[in-house]
């Protein structure tokens, strides 16, 4: 969601998403897996009449906040509210549901337009970056198993087809996430679940320093750090 990165990490994917659907004056738009309301906001920005649905009581409370133009309830991006509306927005959403295919069927039946954003490979985002430095700490990572990650084009492309839809654009969207000193790099990263592991294990202070080391080349002339992720935004019809 937004905090998946700093602050306004998300503009330029939002921006792709909003143009890409057609999303003007008088837009109706469903954000299912709205999060905190960031993108519903960009749409209602952009004069879109904006609903959301999250399964996530807080994030529902914090969108309705930062949209009160907007209508959100707590609900399953598996079963969506009726509709119709012009477009179905699943921002950063289909890596966290049971069943993906289910929640783009379930958008291709409500929404004119569909658009889904998805995280890049792996090794197309330095966020990897993280992982890496605090490795020694962690668990070992699952082998890989089963079908590929939604990360992968043609496993998103894929079932967005399965789901009765005809894909009209698929873009990649670069989203560098700043950070204007090493505190604003390193502080959110303890506060996550990885990094208060490996705190516990190895100590704050160990945990700073294999970060800094291993960001060294994404450092900036001016002191902070910069991180080049890629994202990628699919839009499609029902066919
Ligand atoms: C990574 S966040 C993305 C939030 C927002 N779309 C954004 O881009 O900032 C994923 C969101 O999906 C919500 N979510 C996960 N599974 C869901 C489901 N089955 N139905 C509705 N929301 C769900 C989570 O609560 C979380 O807010």
């Amino acid at each position: 969601m937004a905090d998946e990165g700093p602050r306004g990490w998300g503009a330029p994917l939002y921006a792709r998403v909003l143009e890409a659907a057609q999303v003007g004056t008088g837009t109706s738009v469903l954000d299912i897996g709205c999060g905190s309301g960031v993108f519903a906001r960009a749409a209602a920005d952009r004069g879109a009449l904006v609903s959301g649905v999250d399964s996530d009581p807080s994030a529902v409370a914090a969108a309705a906040a930062a949209v009160p133009e907007g209508t959100f309830r707590v609900g399953d991006a598996h079963d969506p509210p009726a509709g119709p509306f012009d477009v179905v927005a699943a921002v950063q959403l289909l890596a966290h549901v049971t069943n993906p295919l289910v929640v783009l069927r379930g958008a291709a039946r409500v929404g004119g337009v569909v658009a889904v954003t998805a995280w890049g490979r792996e090794q197309e985002c330095d966020v990897r970056l993280f992982g890496d430095a605090l490795a020694r700490w962690l668990p070992p990572r699952p082998q890989p198993g089963g079908p590929p990650p939604i990360t992968e084009p043609a496993r998103l492309r894929r079932l967005v087809e399965l789901a009765g839809l005809r894909v009209d654009s698929f873009d990649e969207v670069p989203c560098p996430f700043d950070y204007p000193d090493e505190d604003a790099l390193v502080g959110p990263l303890l506060a996550s679940g990885m990094g208060r592991h490996a705190a516990n294990r190895a100590g704050p202070g160990a945990v700073r320093e294999a970060v800094l080391r291993r960001l060294a080349g994404n450092r900036t002339p001016e002191g902070g750090y910069r991180l080049h992720n890629l994202f990628r935004v699919l839009v499609a019809r029902p066919v």
